[in-house]
Formats: structure tokens, sequence, C-alpha cells
């Protein structure tokens, strides 16, 4: 048992009075390369970190028709009607959640994996904790997504996939959360195996297990949150997306996933210079996805420095979607000797990574909280994290 396993055991108990007929946990996850790319069908290439969600779940012995939720991020629980689901999402545009924003998760994909199986649902109780941090970047909104629709689907004997269940986590994002994501977080809390990133081609869905060998190299992955909030929902988010389908629009193309480096000159003569950026950021961001893939596969770990650090560079200057906090983990991190660092997740806060030598994580932790320090900044939590396994049943 892990202490989230009892938190959520604990949690459940004093929810019902009763165990739980199971546990069902998802783990966050970290984007090795690839950001903004997934809502263009493009390319990504996360892992599943070790922090998880544990979903306790049980089918209520009384045979009513509803689901209630409890969560360590609540004091109270939610509960309403599983034929009330359909009238609570989707939220309408710009509108909140009928439910508390926390509760939109369970509730928007116990709403969204009924409709994709097809299934009645029986009521259910649902005690969700978790140890992924919050507002870092670090996916803790799919890791509930995924716990919650690995527990629904089996005691729901819906039967859906995998990949089928991040579709309901990303719908129940979208659609009951309102947050404009793709569909990379939910794919790689779902898929995550232990040392390898996911690589996913975001149009077909088609996905497979690229090895890390982070270990076995002698090297470590740090992450530097650094507890800037970032916020999907709001604002940037959806500002990227938006030059992003002006940008394919412009090009007569259906997606960025359609335009190739050697089109970029051809983009820039069309494009006002901040479209033309952003499109510049997604299209090169695919193609160094595919060189990771490619050199993690001929050269290992150790040579893919550079292209995070061009990632990075390109987030920055091209997307815009750095904040200083990010940029002075990143630089920070190369100076005291890491391989290749990049800010991970949506942008605008979060974590950054840095791929290091193993013995030299004290070194650059203590660099980069120096250099916070010095800038004034609240001092960041780094931690390292090794690729670790998906969703799934626990107990
Ligand atoms: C967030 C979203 C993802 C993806 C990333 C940026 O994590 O949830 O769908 O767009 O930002 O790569």
């Amino acid at each position: 048992m892990t202490a989230v396993n009892d938190t959520a055991t604990t949690l459940f108990a004093e929810l019902t009075g009763r165990e739980p007929d199971g546990l069902w946990s998802a783990p966050g996850r970290v984007n090795l390369i690839g950001e903004h790319t997934d809502y263009n069908d493009g390319f990504v290439l996360p892992f599943a970190i070790p922090h998880r969600t544990v979903a306790a779940v049980g089918v209520r012995p009384d045979g009513v028709g509803r689901v209630r939720v409890a969560s360590t991020f609540a004091a109270e629980p939610v509960e309403v009607a599983i034929d009330e689901l359909d009238r609570l999402f989707p939220t309408a545009a710009g509108a909140e959640p009928a439910v508390p924003e926390w509760a939109a998760y369970p509730l928007g994909v116990a709403w969204a994996l009924a409709q994709a199986a097809g299934v009645a649902g029986t009521g259910v109780d649902i005690a969700i904790a978790s140890d992924v941090p919050v507002g870092a970047g670090l996916s803790s909104s799919a890791a509930i997504e995924g716990a919650t629709a690995s527990a629904l689907n089996d005691l729901w004997g819906a039967g859906l996939d995998r990949t089928a269940l991040a579709r309901v986590g990303r719908r129940a994002e979208n659609e009951a959360v309102g947050a404009p994501t793709g569909i990379m977080d939910q794919m790689a809390t779902m898929l995550g195996e232990r040392d390898a990133a996911t690589f996913l081609d975001c149009r077909s869905l088609e996905a497979r297990p690229v090895p890390l060998r982070i270990a076995e190299s002698g090297l470590a992955i740090l992450v530097m949150d650094t507890r800037v909030a970032h916020a999907h929902s709001t604002g940037g988010y959806r500002e990227r997306r938006e030059a992003c389908e002006r940008g394919a629009a412009i090009m007569g193309v259906p997606s960025l996933r359609d335009v190739s480096v050697a089109d970029l000159p051809r983009a820039e003569e069309l494009m006002d210079d901040v479209t033309f950026r952003r499109v510049r950021h997604v299209v090169t961001e695919n193609q160094r996805v595919l060189d990771t893939v490619r050199v993690l596969g001929e050269k290992g770990p150790r040579a893919i420095g550079e292209l995070l650090v061009a990632s990075h560079a390109s987030m920055r200057d091209d997307f815009e979607i750095s904040v200083p906090e990010l940029d002075t983990a990143v630089d920070t991190a190369l100076s005291a000797g890491a391989i290749g660092a990049r800010m991970t997740g949506g942008g605008f806060g979060g974590a950054a990574i840095a791929l290091i030598e193993a013995d030299a994580e004290r070194a650059v932790s203590e660099a980069v909280t120096a250099a916070f320090a010095d800038a004034g900044f609240g001092a960041p939590h780094i931690f390292t994290v090794l690729p670790s396994a998906g969703a799934g049943r626990d107990a």
C-alpha cells in the first residue's frame, strides 16, 4: 500500500462506511519534447512519472443511480444523479462548470464514458487522493481522469481500450471542465511504461513506447517546478491554439501537421510576424520530436540535449509561452552541467525538466535554487523522476 492508496481508502471509508471494491490509479506526466503540437495533429514524446492519483471506488449497495465523489482537494463531497449528467454536460462555452471545478473532472469522465460506451452506469462512490503536484504542468488533471476512467470502465463493464479511455478523459477536460487542451496528457497517463516515453502521432493516435534508458545510462531527469501557477482554460493557451488554426487556414491545410520545415519560407511571406512565429514553433517542434526519437534509437539519451535546448528556445522566442522563472531554471541547469533542459507542459508557469548525469543532481538543484533566490523568485520544488507505468487497477 502506498501512502496515496491509504489516503484514498480512508477517504472512501469516511464517505461511505464501507471498503471500496477496488483501487485504480493513473500517473502524472512529463513531456520530454513536443509542446503544443498535440492539438495541431502533430507528434509528442511524453512519459508517465511516479506520482499518481488514486481512485478508491465502490458500486453503491443500495442500487441508487447516483455518483458521489470526494477528494482530498475539497472539504465536501459532490453528488449527482447519473441521469442528470447529460443535463450538466457539456458545459456551455465560456460558462462555469455546473459542479465545483475539481468535481467536473471525475463527473465529466462518468458522463463521457457512459456516452462513449453506451452504458447506463450504476451508482458509485469515488474517493480521490493524489501526490501529483497540482498547477505544476505535470497533468494532475489527466491523472484524475485516467484513474476515474479506468475504475468506471471496469465497474461498469464498459470494455473501452486505453486509447478510448484517453479520449474520454480529454472530452471531460474539454467539455465538462472547459479547458481547450489536446490529447497528449490523457494518452501519456493511459499508455505510460517503465523506462519508456510514449511516441504518439496525435492525428492517428498510433502510439509506441520508445525506450529511454535513463537510469541504465547513469542519467536522471530533474523536474524543476517553478511554483508559478499556470491556467490552461484562460487566455494564453487558447490564444496560441487560435494562432495555430489561423496559420493552418492561411496555408490552406487542415492543421499545422501538414506544414513542413521546407514550407516555412512560404509561410513567412503569407503571414503576419506573430502568426508566423507560432507556426514556426509547431512545425520545427514536430521535426524535433521525430529527430529525438531517431537520436534516442541511434545514440541513446545523452545525445538529445541539443534538441531539448532548441525546443526551449523555440517556446521562449517563437511561441512565447515561457516565463522568467522557467528560463532561469533552464539556463541555470545548463550552466551547472545539465545535458539538456526545457520547460514542459502548457507553459506560462509550471515546471521545466533537465536531463542530467545522475551524480549531478545535488549540484544542479542547488544552483537552480540559488539562482531563484538571487532573482527574488519563490523557492522552486525540485525532484527527480523516472519514466513509470501508466493507469491501471492496483487492488
Ligand atoms: C497542456 C495540454 C496538452 C498540450 C500541452 C502543451 O498540457 O493539456 O494537451 O497541449 O499543454 O504541449
